[in-house]
C-alpha cells in the first residue's frame, strides 16, 4: 500500500542540500548513538541491520564494530548509501512498512525514522520480528520541544515545523514520549529508554540543522499561516546568532530485546 504523504514523497530525497542536512545531523547525533551502540555491546561478527541508513554515518559505525560484511543499511533512498558499498556493507532498497524481512539480526538500529511513518507501530513490530533470539532493537527518535523555548518567535516557528512535517510527511513528533512502551508493545524484553538533548547555539551544527530542516517546510508554513516569513527569519537569525542558546529538542532513545 502507497501512503498518502511519507518521507519520500516530500523531501527530494537525492539532492544535494539533503545530503548537507544529513551530515550535519550525524555530526550531532552520531557521538550518542555511538553511546548506545557500545552499550549494547555490538561486537565483531554480529549481524547487524541500520534501517532508513539516510547518508549512512551509523551503518558505518555498525561496520567497525562488527565488520563491513555482517553490516546491511536500507532504506528507500539509497543514493547516499552507494559508497558504503565498495567497503563490503550490503546497501538494499527496503521499504521498512512492507518488504521482506532483510534477514535474521543481532542488532537493529534506526534514527529518526519510526516517527516520520504513518505506520510506525507496525513498523516497530516487524523490526522486532526480524531480532534472533536475544538480539537488540534499539530506536531513536527526534521530539521538537517547543514549548522549551525561551524566545517565543523561535517557539512557534518550531511549532510551525513539527506541524508542516506532520501534514506534509505524517510526522508524529510527540509519539518519541511513549518509549519505551511501544518496544514493549512488540513483546521485547528489558526495555529502557532515555532523553538526550544537544544545545542548539547559534551557528554550531545542531542550529543549522534545525534551520535547514525548518527550510524544508518553510514554504507551506508561511503559505498556510503556521508562522509568518518575519517569525522565519526571527528563528534564522537566531539559529546564526552565536549568542543565542536553547533547547529545545528531545532525542529519545529506546532499547529493547527479543528474549533468548
Ligand atoms: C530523517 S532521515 C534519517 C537518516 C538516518 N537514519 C540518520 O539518522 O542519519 C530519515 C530516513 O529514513 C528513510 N525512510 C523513510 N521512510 C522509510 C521507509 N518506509 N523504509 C525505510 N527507510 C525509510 C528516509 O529515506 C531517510 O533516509
Amino acid at each position: 500500500m502507497t501512503e498518502s504523504v511519507s518521507w519520500t514523497s516530500y523531501v527530494d530525497t537525492r539532492a544535494q542540500v539533503e545530503h548537507e542536512r544529513l551530515t550535519l545531523l550525524q555530526e550531532v547525533f552520531d557521538p550518542f548513538s555511538a553511546q548506545l551502540l557500545d552499550r549494547v555491546g555490538v561486537a565483531p561478527g554480529w549481524q547487524c541491520l541500520e534501517i532508513g541508513a539516510g547518508a549512512g554515518s551509523v551503518a558505518r559505525m555498525l561496520a567497525d564494530r562488527a565488520g563491513p560484511g555482517n553490516v546491511t543499511a536500507t532504506d528507500m533512498s539509497t543514493d547516499f548509501l552507494e559508497p558504503l558499498a565498495s567497503s563490503g556493507i550490503r546497501v538494499m532498497y527496503h521499504d521498512v512498512t512492507v518488504d521482506e524481512p532483510p534477514g535474521e539480526f543481532d542488532l537493529i538500529h534506526s534514527r529518526f525514522v519510526l516517527e516520520h511513518l504513518t505506520r510506525r507501530e507496525e513498523a516497530l513490530r516487524r523490526m522486532a520480528s526480524w531480532l534472533k533470539p536475544g538480539g537488540w532493537l534499539v530506536v531513536e527518535c527526534g521530539a521538537p520541544a517547543p514549548e522549551l523555548a525561551s524566545d517565543p518567535v523561535v517557539g512557534r516557528a518550531l511549532t510551525a515545523m513539527a506541524a508542516m512535517m506532520s501534514r506534509l510527511v505524517g510526522t508524529n513528533p510527540t509519539w518519541a514520549r511513549r518509549l519505551p512502551l511501544p518496544l514493549e508493545d512488540a513483546g521485547l524484553v528489558d526495555c529502557t529508554a532515555e532523553a538526550h538533548v544537544v544545545p542548539t547555539r547559534g551557528g554550531a551544527p545542531m542550529a543549522r540543522w534545525l534551520a535547514a530542516t525548518n527550510r524544508l517546510v518553510e514554504e507551506p508554513a508561511v503559505d498556510s499561516g503556521a508562522a509568518t516569513a518575519d517569525e522565519m527569519a526571527t528563528a534564522y537569525a537566531a539559529y546564526a546568532d552565536p549568542s543565542y542558546v536553547d533547547y529545545t529538542w528531545l532525542t529519545v532513545a529506546a532499547m529493547g530485546r527479543r528474549a533468548d
